[in-house]
This record gives C-alpha cells, structure tokens and sequence, in this order.
C-alpha cells in the first residue's frame, strides 16, 4: 500500500439500496453489503486491520478488525461482517484493545525489531497497526519462523524478504484476484506458514509475470520495490497515464524531489481500477536512460558526423531545407508523421503545422500499420471508427470472442480483467493461429479454439455468419429495428451461400466445421456476447473485410448498444485512438471528416487563417514510393521508428536515404534516425502534458513530473518549427490545444482539462447530448443512423506458400517489451525477454534438423533475417511466429509489401518463407551491423564538433 491513497479495507459494494448503521456513535449510511470495516472508514474511522485491503476480497484471517456488535455475540471481524441497518457497532472498548495487542504482540515476535532502518520506515502497516493498539513492548521471546528466511533478489524490480512476512496472503491473493496468475502459494497453516512462489522456486524461474499487484498489496516490507529500497521513501505524487499500450492505466508517480522513485497503479483509474503490468508499473527507467538525446542536432548528409547546435539553429535548419526542398521540388514534395506515442496535443498540432504550415496533406500515422481496417471498417458499418464499450463492459459479457489479439500480452490489465470475468463463469472462444495463454491459463478454458491458417480470418468469419443465418439465430427484432434491411439482405443471402458455411471453409481455414458450428451458436445464444480484436484482424490483405465481417456478425445477434456486448478493437499503443482522432490520417480533419468535404474545411480555414488542400495527401508507403521517384524529398517524424516498424525495411531505407532532409524529433537515436539530418530531442511522457486516448476513447491526463531533458515539451518543438516556418503558433500550454480541438471537433466539444480534472478521464463523445461522456456507443440508434451490413467476399491472399516458401510467418508482441522496442529494451524487461526467436512447431523443426536454441535462417520473397529457434507446439504445423521487438532481428526485413486493399495496412500476419539451419547472420543483418556502428561513431563525434 502507499501513503498516498486511502485504504477502506474492503470493495465498495456495487449495490444501489441503502442501510444505515450507528459506528461509535455516528450515523453512517452505505450501500448494502458494505463491510462494516469500509463503512467506519467512509465515516473516518480507521479499524486496525493487517490482511484487509480494499483491492482484494476480505479474507477475516488476522483478526485485528474486530468490533463489537450491540446485541451480538463475541467480536466479529469488521472486514468479513456486511452492515445492516439499525446495527450499533463499536470499535475501540478496553477488550478490543487487549485482543488487538494480543495479536500485535504475537506478529511482532516473528519480525525484525529493525523498523528505523528498514526501507519501509513510514509507509509501513505493521508499524502503523503497532502504534495503532498502542504496543510497547513484547512479552514472548522471539519465534523464528520466518526470521531466518533468505531474501530472494531474483526479480529486477523488486525484493522478497520472506523474515518480514506476516502471513497475511495479501500478495497471494492480488496474484489470484487482481493479477489472475496464481503464482504464488501459502503453505502450512497459522503463524507457521509460509508464502512463497509454487514450488519455492525464485520469482524469475517461477508464472511470475511482474505485475507488481502483490507488492502493492503486501503491508509491509517483505515485498518492496527496489527502488524504494535504493533511493528511499517517495515524498509527493502526481497521477498521470501509462505511455505504453492502448489500456491507459493511471498511475502516480511517486516522486522524491524530480525523481521518479515509482510508479504505482491509481485505484481511481478507470481503465484500470488500481491494477498494472510489469511496463507501466516497473520499465520507466528509459526516461533518464544514458542513451537519451538532450541536444539538438544537424548535418548534411547521413555520412557526416552530427554536430550540436542550439535550439534556433536546428529549427531554422530544419525550416530552411524544408522550404529549400518545396521551393525546389513543389509544395507537396515534404510531409510529416505523427506518432500514437505523443499526446492528443502534440498529434494534433504536427497534423495542423502539416496542413496549414506546409500546405498540404501529406501527414499520416503509425495507425496506418496497425488499426487503419478498424477505422474504415467500423466507420462504414456502424458509422464511427472506435470501440464501443468501455473496459469494465467486459465483465457483463456472458460469451467472449477473442479473435487475433493476444491481451495477456498485449494488453495486459486488461487481459486481468477479462480473465477475472471468465473466472466467474463467462464462456470464452479464442480464433488465432497459435496458442495464446487465455487458451488455457489458471481456471479459464477456451469453450473453443477456432486455430485457423494464417491469413483465412474472412473465410471464418463467414462461416460463423453462415451458422448463425441458416439455424434461426438471427436477433430479428434488433435487425429490424436498428439496421438496414436492404443491406442485411444481401449480406444474410451471401453468408448463406453453401460455399460460406463451415465444411466448405474448412479446407480454407483448417478449422473443423463442428468446431465452428459450436462457437457460432455459443456466440448467437448468448445474453452477452462481445468480440474483442487485434492486430490479427487488421494487419491482412483483407483487415478491412474482416473488420466489417465482425461488424456484420455483432449486428446479426444484437450484439450492440448496450453494456457487456461489442464490438471492440484492442488498440495497441497508448495514444493510437489519439492519433486517429486528432486528425492524423491524410484523408480527414480531426474528428475524421474528410478533407473534401467543404463545410469541414471552411471550418478550420477560418480558425487557422489559411487556405487548405481540399485533395488527400499521401499516406506513408505512398511517401516511400514518392521518395524513390524522386518527388517526395523532405520528412518531419515525431516519436515514430519507421525505419523499424514498417514493413519490407529494405524498400523503407532505400525510401529515407532518397530524401534530402529527414528531420527526427525522438527520445534516441533510433532506426529512422541513423537516416535522419536533424534530430530534435524529445521528451517522455514524464517530461510534458497533454493527453492519451486510449483503447475506450477513454481521454485521460498525462502531467508532467519532470522538467523536459532537452528543455522542450514536443508540442512547444512543434511549435517552433511551425513559427520558424512562417506559420504563427502562440499556445503556452497543452490546455489551449485542446480548447481549440474542442471547438473544431465535434465529438470532443465538452472536453477540458478542467473537466478532465474533475472526473478523472472522460470517454469521447463528450458534448451537449453527453456531457459526462460516452462509456457505450450506439446505444439508441448508430452513428450512421441504420447500421449497415457488407458482404464480405473471402479473397485469398496473393501471398501463397510454394515448395520454396512452404511456411506461413506470423508476428505478434510479447509482455516484456514494447513494440519497437526502444523504451522496453533499456529497462531490464530485458531480463525476460533479450532477443526475439522464432516459434516452429516440432514436426518442422525435425524436418528441418532444427534443435532449440539453433540459428535458422528466414527467408522471404523480400528478404532474409536469422534468429534463434523455440520449438514450441504453441503454433501449429507449417507456421512459425516471431515477435519484432530487437531491430537487429530484421522481422521486417521479410515481411512484405502486401497490405490492406482499403487502407494500406500491411499484411504483417502473413509472410510465406522458408526456415533452414545456418551458422551465421543473414547478409542483411551484418549490412545493419555496420550500418549501425558507423552511425553511432558519427553520433559520438557529435560533442566534438559543437
Ligand atoms: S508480481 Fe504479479 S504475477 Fe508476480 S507474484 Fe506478484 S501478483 Fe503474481
Ligand atoms: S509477503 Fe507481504 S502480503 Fe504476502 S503474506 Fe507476507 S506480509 Fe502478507
Ligand atoms: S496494461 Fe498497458 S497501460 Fe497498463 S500498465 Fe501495462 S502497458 Fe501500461
Ligand atoms: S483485517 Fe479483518 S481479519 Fe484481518
């Protein structure tokens, strides 16, 4: 626990009838079901209590929190006993506090008598609950259970010292209720108990996945964060958000001066209720990492060395070449990227400078290679391009429909979530090629796992539809009543095709027809189906189609417009909802209206002064292909590596070594760096403010804790090039930015940083009809009005395997690290996760003569990369899978340059190659090696030259 939240001992009861009770005296009147532990605390009466916190069921094991009840016999446990009305309690008489020494004094005994040096001093509740029933001294001799125990290190974040232990099963139950990975195990019974990792084994070699829920938990020091341990008690705190993934927990950062001594998961947040995984909550070092790039810096050409140079003189560099090359090469001849990694404030104005400042739209967003599908396809079905739940819907959903999205991994607290619901009974069907761990993980079994051939998403979803067609489980009242019939008709006459059911498809996606059959009617039956997606979805030839066929089925089962249904797109990075929102794509203004749209245009015309481009700019592979004609010569990047994220990297470096002036705004140097002729230093999300949306439209704050490293926030960069570019920016802070989004953006009209101070986060739409936000859309009627079906046609995709590429290549992420990896790899997540390696099923590494741990070479028909081999049956035979978190790796060296046929998303879930046994780096690799280490020379030079 932390000293700077309060603890009510035990949940707040969702019930919505009162009682009202006498506690010492005084009225207090709560929820029915409420403890009378947390109903004296509400009252501000604080009960000892040691096993009791409010993030965890109660448990009534320690026995400090008993009461006296009028009326009642002997001294229930306030923790365990529900108030009910007209119940007179008291909880301080000269009994109760024997008892409560009693116990104390026992506790005590079995504990180092070391509270002035321990890292705990102050924020301890042992200590406290001993000055709390006044113990002075310890009758009983000291007993040894635990003060002997040896200390386990393992873990890099946190220390276990088991002489500290109070048996209190806190931890425990954080890893069972919270976490819901059942790491850790109580043995034995009483105060000769003993907590520790299942099979005492060290936390590292244990299921141990580092959420840090149970070092939240623990009263006292016996789990602690290292930090803690090294630099001290924190002294203040500051709630901002996770600037990892699309889950968006709050956290305060808990600071010692402006240092960042931990990060710990917010009670209040409503993504995350108080819950973390091992990136928010642990991998913050790369903030103040040694690699971070304070200074501003230019040169001529990507062989020079990189000089340092002040602020103005690298603005107006990067302002003069990028006005040199539209003078040169046209006003279209540059364009930027905004990054899901930056704030809602800072996308939106690199989008503005792009469009009003250098007078065109060629601006886009990694969103391009992830979540595009989702925006266009649920735009064209329900008329919005988002989710349509949020998070805490998930646990009124009866059916679970998880298809191409691994949240465990990806989206972790989430992932917690979902797996606490299918705890409680919900019925799960999980549609991916491999064997995700909510397949099979502590008390949760898939009901089916439908593990379909890479690539044939479309052929599934078909099936499903054609089930749920032919056997009468259409919700025909919702069709009616909320979708377009003309539409519906069609579509309903195509799934029913024979051609479209199960035992047709079969042969396509490998996935038995009985298989399908079944999770089609689980889905159709239930009270509460929702379908939770990822990249799995998307990132395919045919991602838009299957978006719309997911649209198609949810809508077909009334599976819309209410709590504990959906259809719901786990975004991947923090800000990717952001990104899209705020006007990243070169199609559409904030808000996504299209920029062809007049009355939209006129609108920002009038509000930025200038005249804009009324024709879409080019998206980001359209800029690599200009940059190779010769056309497109001048970049503006912020907070993005494309040079590593983006497909067929190859084609990526031959694009940026094309342009004449590449200007980087980032915390490292990274890939797209090495090709870069200005680099502006970022700043980290502890470095500014502004905010995220995240994967529930969810807009919540990001505050500053620290002052920026290279003295800029990225907005106020922005800004400089913008003025430097002879288009006035005057903001002096992220809340004007975000008046102006307001005013421009309909959906986001009631949105402040004063109401985001009032309530925490905000789900967009917030506006007059939805002041307080949006937690379900479409709840009377669709965005679109009548939601529209689509026939989704399977078309397969023209990346096929032959006798030379006879395996299907497939990417996804893992929990340890993040994406590119840039932040992740330097914290010590590196300790879980230090190279990525590829998965191959047994049977075809034996084919091949491949042993785990041996070096195999990948090759593509784009390219050829070498890692690691796992011989795993997670993947079924004739796909491999790797994940894409190390550049050295060269994922992206093989995939290809197929994508999406409506929004160019690349089709990085399917690459067909060919594995073999090698004892050397591919070609590619040592070329990236040499590469890398000439750049870093010239950035070393980078001092001496300034
Ligand atoms: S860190 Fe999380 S997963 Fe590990 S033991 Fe603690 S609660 Fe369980
Ligand atoms: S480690 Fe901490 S939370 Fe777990 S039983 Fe011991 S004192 Fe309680
Ligand atoms: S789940 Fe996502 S947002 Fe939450 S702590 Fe982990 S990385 Fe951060
Ligand atoms: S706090 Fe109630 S029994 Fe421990």
């Amino acid at each position: 626990m932390s000293k700077f939240e309060k603890d009510f001992g035990t949940p707040a009861s969702p019930s919505d009838q009162l009682v009202t009770l006498e506690i010492d005296g005084f009225k207090a009147t709560v929820p029915a079901g409420t403890s009378v532990m947390h109903a004296a605390a509400s009252i501000g009466i604080e009960i000892p209590k040691l096993c009791a916190t409010d993030s965890l069921e109660p448990f009534g094991s320690c026995r400090l929190c008993l009461v006296q009840v009028e009326g009642g016999r002997g001294y229930p446990a306030s923790c365990t006993t529900p108030c009910a009305d007209g119940m007179k309690i008291t909880t301080q008489n000269a009994k109760l506090a024997e008892v409560r020494r009693g116990i104390m004094e026992l506790y005590i005994s079995d504990h180092p008598l070391d509270c002035l040096t321990c890292s705990s001093n102050g924020d301890c509740e042992l200590q406290d609950m001993a000055g709390a029933v006044g113990l002075r001294e310890v009758r009983y001799e000291p007993v040894k259970t635990h003060l002997n125990a040896e200390k386990d290190d393992s873990n890099p974040y946190f220390s276990f010292d088991p002489s500290k232990c109070i048996v209190c099963s806190r931890c425990v139950r954080a890893c069972e209720e919270t976490q819901g990975t059942f790491a850790l195990t109580l043995d034995g019974r009483g105060f000769d108990s003993k907590v520790s990792p299942s099979q005492n084994q060290a936390f590292m070699d244990s299921e141990c996945v580092s959420c840090g829920a149970c070092v939240q938990a623990c009263p006292t020091a016996t789990l602690m964060e290292k930090s803690v341990i090294e630099h001290g008690q924190p002294e203040h705190a500051v709630v901002t958000t996770c600037a990892y993934c699309g889950v968006g927990c709050s956290f305060r950062a808990e600071m010692r001066g402006d240092q960042v001594i931990r990060m710990v998961p917010d009670k209040d947040g409503k993504a995350n209720h108080g819950h973390s995984c091992v990136k928010g909550r642990f991998a913050f070092g790369y903030a103040t990492h040694k690699d971070r790039i304070t200074k501003p810096m230019i040169r001529k050409s990507i062989k020079d060395p990189w000089q340092e140079v002040s602020w103005e003189e690298a603005i107006d560099y990067a302002a003069s070449e990028l006005k040199r090359i539209q003078g040169s090469y046209g006003k279209d001849s540059v364009g930027g990227i905004t990054s899901s990694r930056c704030t809602n404030e800072e996308t939106y104005l690199v989008q503005k400078l792009i469009r009003a400042g250098f007078g065109n739209n060629n601006v886009d967003t990694c969103a391009r290679v992830c979540h595009s599908p989702t925006g266009y396809g649920l735009k064209q079905t329900f008329g919005e391009s988002s989710g349509t739940q949020n998070f805490d819907s998930v646990m009124h959903a009866d059916v679970i429909m998880v298809i191409g999205a691994n949240p465990t991994d990806g989206h972790p607290v989430f992932g917690s979530q979902m797996k606490k619901r299918l705890r409680q009974g919900a019925r799960l069907i999980v549609a991916d090629p491999r064997e995700i761990d909510l397949v099979k993980t502590p008390h949760v079994k898939a009901s089916h796992h439908l593990k379909l051939r890479p690539s044939t998403n479309v052929a599934l979803i078909n099936a499903l539809g054609h089930v749920v067609v032919t056997e009468g489980l259409v919700d025909e009242a919702f069709v009616q009543e909320r979708c377009d019939l003309v539409s519906f008709g069609k579509w309903k006459d195509f799934v029913a095709e024979q051609r479209n059911s199960p035992e047709a498809s079969e042969e396509i996606t490998g996935v038995p027809a009985a298989e399908v059959r079944a999770a089609a009617r689980l889905y159709a039956q239930a009270r509460n189906g929702a379908i939770y997606y990822g990249l799995g979805v998307t990132e395919h030839s045919q991602g838009s189609t299957m978006v719309i066929g997911i649209a198609n089925l949810a809508m077909a089962t009334g599976n819309l417009g209410r709590i504990g249904v959906g259809v719901n797109p786990l975004r991947g990075q923090n800000n990717v909802q952001g990104s899209c929102d705020m006007g990243s794509f070169p199609h559409e203004f904030p808000g996504y209206r299209h920029v062809s749209d007049t009355a939209t245009r006129q609108l920002f015309e009038l509000n930025w002064g200038v005249t804009l481009d009324s024709e879409p700019g080019l998206r980001i592979p359209n800029m690599f292909d200009a940059a190779l004609d010769g056309s497109f010569k001048g970049l503006y990047v912020e907070g993005e590596d494309i040079a590593q994220s983006d497909p067929d990297i190859q084609h990526v470096h031959a694009a940026l070594r094309a342009m004449e002036c590449v200007i980087v705004q980032d915390l490292f140097l990274n890939e797209t760096a090495k090709f870069a002729h200005v680099f502006l230093p970022g700043s980290s999300f502890l470095e500014k403010s502004g905010t995220f949306t995240n994967a529930e439209r969810r807009i919540s704050p990001v505050r500053q804790v620290m002052a920026p490293l290279g003295g800029y926030q990225d907005w106020q960069v922005t800004q400089l090039l913008a003025n430097a570019m002879g288009y006035p920016m005057n903001y002096s802070h992220p809340s004007e930015i975000m008046d102006e989004i307001a005013r421009l953006t309909p959906s986001f009209a009631g949105v402040s940083y004063e109401k985001i101070d009032q309530v925490g986060s905000v789900q967009w739409p917030c506006n007059d009809e939805a002041p307080e936000g949006t937690p379900t859309m479409h709840e009377q009627e669709f965005l679109r009005g009548k939601g529209r079906f689509m026939v989704t046609e399977y078309v397969q995709t023209q990346e096929r395997t032959n006798r030379q590429f006879p395996l299907i290549l497939t990417t996804g992420r893992i929990l340890s690290q993040y994406n590119v990896g840039a932040q992740t790899r330097r914290t010590d997540n590196v300790a879980w996760h230090a190279e990525d390696r590829l998965e191959i099923h047994p049977h075809d590494a034996e084919d091949r003569g491949i042993k785990d741990g041996d070096w195999v070479g990948i090759k593509s028909r784009a390219g050829e990369t070498v890692l690691r081999a796992l011989i795993t049956d997670r993947v079924q035979p004739g796909v491999v899978y790797t994940t894409f978190h190390f550049p050295e790796s060269g994922a992206n060296v093989i995939t290809t340059d197929n994508s999406d046929w409506a929004t160019n998303c690349p089709e990085y879930k399917v690459t067909a190659v060919q594995v073999a046994k090698v004892s050397q780096s591919s070609e590619w690799q040592r070329r990236y090696h040499d590469f890398t280490e000439e750049q870093l020379h010239l950035l070393d030079q980078a001092s001496l030259h300034s």
